[in-house]
Order: C-alpha cells, then structure tokens, then sequence
C-alpha cells in the first residue's frame, strides 16, 4: 500500500537531538499546497472494485464497462462480480441470488418501523432499520472479511426487502416477503408497487439497480470505508453510508428531481422553472457531478435509453422524455453542466410507479452490493483514517 506523508523524516531541519535521542520532530505540513476543500482531486483510497475513467469515458467496474453490464447482465451477475471478483458462474450466480431473495428480515425490525413517525424521512426510517438489523446477526461485530462476504449476499436481500416495504409500512399494511420463485430485480419491483409487473418494467428496474451498484469513492461510500477503519463493523458502516446518501447533494438528487418535474408539469413549465431558479443561483438537482462535472455522466445516458425504452413498451410517458430533453438542453447551454443518474433514473422510478420518498433508498439498496465490497476492501487492508486540518484559529490565549 502506497502512503503519503506530509513531511519528509530525512529533513534535517526535523531532527533534534536530546540527551543522545534522535526524535523527528513533524514540521507543520506546507499547508496551503496539501489543503483540498471538499477533497476534490485526493486520491483517498487504492482500490480494484471500481474507476472513472473521464479520459475515456468509461466506468470500470473490476475490469467490466459498467455500461456493458447494464446493458448485458443482470443484477445478482453485479453482485457476484462485485463480491468475488469475477462475474459467477450459472452455479455462483443462483446460490447468490436464493440467499438474497430467501432472506428474512428479523419481524422486530419491521415493529421498530412501525412505530417511527410515518412522517419521517424514508431514509431516516431506512438508517434506523440498517442499524437495527446489527442486532439479530450474531455475526455483527466481526470486521472479519471473509465472514462479511458470506454475510453479504443475505444483508443485500434484506435491505432491499426493507426499502421495498418502507413506504406499505408508513401506510400500515404489513410487509410482504420475497419469494424465490423471482429474482431479487422482480421480488423488489413487485413489493414496491404491489402490482402484476411486465419484463419491460422488471428490465428497466434491474438496470437502474445496476447502474447504482458502484461508483468508485462518493461520499457515501468514503463515509463507510472511513467508520470501517476504525475496525468497526458493517452495520456501522452501512448506517454512515445512508446518512450520507440523504442528502440533495448526493442520493437525495433523484426524488428532488422528480419534485420539479413534477412542480414544472411540462416542458415549457421546466424551461420557465429552471430559467427562475439559475437567475436566482439555485442549482438544479440532476445536474453537474464532482468528477464528470463538464461531461456527461455515462449512466445518465444509458438510464435516457431505459427510460425511452420503458416509454415505447408501456405506450406512455413520452412527456416526460420530452421534458427532459428540454431541461438538458437549458442546462448545457446556460451552464455548460449535464445531466447525471439521478435525472433520468427519477422518471423511470415515477413511470414504475413507484412512491417518490423511495427513491433515494432504492439507490442505497442498490449500492449496499458496492458498499459492502469496499467494506471487505478496507478490512482486508486497513489503514486507519485519520487526516489533518489546517487551523484557521486564534492561538496563544491566556486564561
Ligand atoms: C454534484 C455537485 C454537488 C458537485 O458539486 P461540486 O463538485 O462541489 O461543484 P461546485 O459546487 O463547486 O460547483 C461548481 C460550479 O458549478 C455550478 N453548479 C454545479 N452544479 C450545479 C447545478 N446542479 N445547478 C446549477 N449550478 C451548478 C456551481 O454553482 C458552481 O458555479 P460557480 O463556479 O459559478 O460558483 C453539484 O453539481 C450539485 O449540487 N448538483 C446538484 C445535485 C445533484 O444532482 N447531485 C447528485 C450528484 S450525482
């Protein structure tokens, strides 16, 4: 593992010698230079699961396209790539997706969500569940890896078993199980709208789970990787990654989309809405990103393809293709930014039917695969967390 320091211990400026010790003293760190607010261009991790390759567009996920995998495999193929390294053989492949979907949420989860405000915020309820669940796993506090891995399978089914029953919980129905009979994409989507699914819809709802599984270092998954260097456990590092993903910044972007899709009713409300809000130096949620912030995001494209595709096969919703082109087209021209996932992949949970408040927590049901494999990256080469500031601050007072 490759580590930088901030000072050189050969600087013979650092050394002192005391009563025949060498001790190194740190000098103070050339602050300015090694300073990078919001960490934008720091490389704080070495990792094999994932890269974005902005030079050649491609996002490269243990040596796939990701963009070839949304299009060709399905999402427990994602899983076991992600977790074993290799895309799994037919056998790998079924074993992983039994344990995702015969999965059984612990009932006393499902109480605790019972009796949280059906106000609050899906995510907030998700996080509490995600914790809870550390209690009825009597494995939880290991920071084993191999023990993570075989667990993983089984945390992914019951994530998105929850997610998939948050909102008929906040109703008050009682909470449906998956079945095996379905994939883990089929059992999610059919859960969520409580309704007969087509192929088309069950399709375009695995490939958005797909183009969510890994992005290399987001805020969320920084946030897991530094809680799992203390040697904390999963759950732990888990519920740090939802906290992180609610906000509009990051996850919380797609059902903020949708609002103002949905405030902007059509294509010429949206040129008006959006004009209003740059002239008042709001953002627009669904554009720009820290890393491709000129570019577009590769899996905004391929999530406009799903959503035209989702349009053609249900003969409804070509609005919402429209209005979308036209927001596109008024961002790149006034602003120069373009579209990212969360755009397009908010009117497609919409034309699912699916509730608003659940999709930010679809895109953490989704992730937990990514999550959960840079967890089991960082307990398998751990390096504890622990940057630097630079002091800004009074100094020097007497008391
Ligand atoms: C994702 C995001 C936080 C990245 O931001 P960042 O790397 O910190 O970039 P900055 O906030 O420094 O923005 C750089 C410039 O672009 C502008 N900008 C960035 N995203 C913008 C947006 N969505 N709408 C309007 N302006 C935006 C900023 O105002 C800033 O302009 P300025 O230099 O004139 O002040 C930002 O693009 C954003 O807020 N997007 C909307 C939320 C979203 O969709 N999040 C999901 C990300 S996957």
């Amino acid at each position: 593992m490759k580590r930088f320091l901030p000072f050189s211990a050969s600087d013979e400026s650092h050394l002192f010698l005391t009563s025949g010790l060498a001790l190194y003293l740190p000098r103070p760190m050339n602050e300015t230079k090694s300073y990078s607010p919001g960490l934008e261009g720091v490389i704080a991790a070495e990792t094999s699961l994932s890269f974005l390759d902005t030079e050649q567009e491609e996002i490269v996920i243990r040596g796939y396209d990701l963009l070839a995998l949304i299009r060709q495999k399905g999402y427990s193929d994602v899983v076991g790539l992600l977790l074993d390294g290799e895309l799994p053989a037919p056998q790998r492949r079924a074993e992983i997706e039994t344990e995702m979907t015969k999965a059984e949420v612990p009932p006393r989860v499902y109480e605790i969500l019972k009796l949280l405000p059906s106000q609050m915020h899906a995510m907030d309820r998700l996080r509490t569940a995600v914790s809870a669940l550390a209690g009825f796993d009597p494995e939880a506090n290991s920071a084993d890896p191999a023990s993570e891995k075989n667990r993983a399978p089984r945390v992914i089914g019951q994530i998105a078993q929850i997610v998939a029953n948050l909102h008929h919980i906040a109703q008050g129905s009682s909470p449906e199980r998956f079945s095996p009979e379905y994939s883990l994409a089929e059992n999610f989507l059919r859960v969520l709208v409580r309704r007969p699914v087509s192929a088309a819809e069950v399709r375009a709802f695995e490939q958005s789970l797909i183009a969510y599984s890994e992005h290399e270092l987001p805020n969320s998954t920084f946030a897991a990787r530094v809680v799992a260097s203390t040697l904390s456990d999963m759950y732990g590092a888990l519920t740090a990654a939802v906290a992180s993903l609610k906000g509009p910044l990051h996850g919380g972007a797609n059902e903020a989309v949708m609002y103002m899709l949905l405030e902007a009713k059509n294509s010429q409300g949206l040129e008006a809405l959006i004009r209003q809000k740059l002239a008042k130096k709001e953002r627009i949620m669904g554009f720009g990103h820290r890393v491709y912030m000129r570019r577009m995001d590769p899996r905004a494209q391929l999530l406009k393809e799903v959503l035209q595709n989702l349009v053609q096969a249900a003969g409804r919703g070509q609005e919402y293709v429209e209005m979308c082109q036209v927001g596109e087209d008024i961002m790149r021209t006034e602003k120069g930014l373009y579209p990212n996932l969360d755009y397009y992949a908010a009117p497609v949970y919409y034309l699912l039917g699916i509730p608003i408040e659940l999709y930010t927590p679809i895109f953490f049901a989704a992730r937990t695969v990514g999550l959960l494999a840079h967890i089991i990256e960082q307990h398998s080469e751990n390096r504890l967390y622990r940057p630097r500031v630079l002091y800004k601050g009074p100094r020097g007072k007497k008391i």
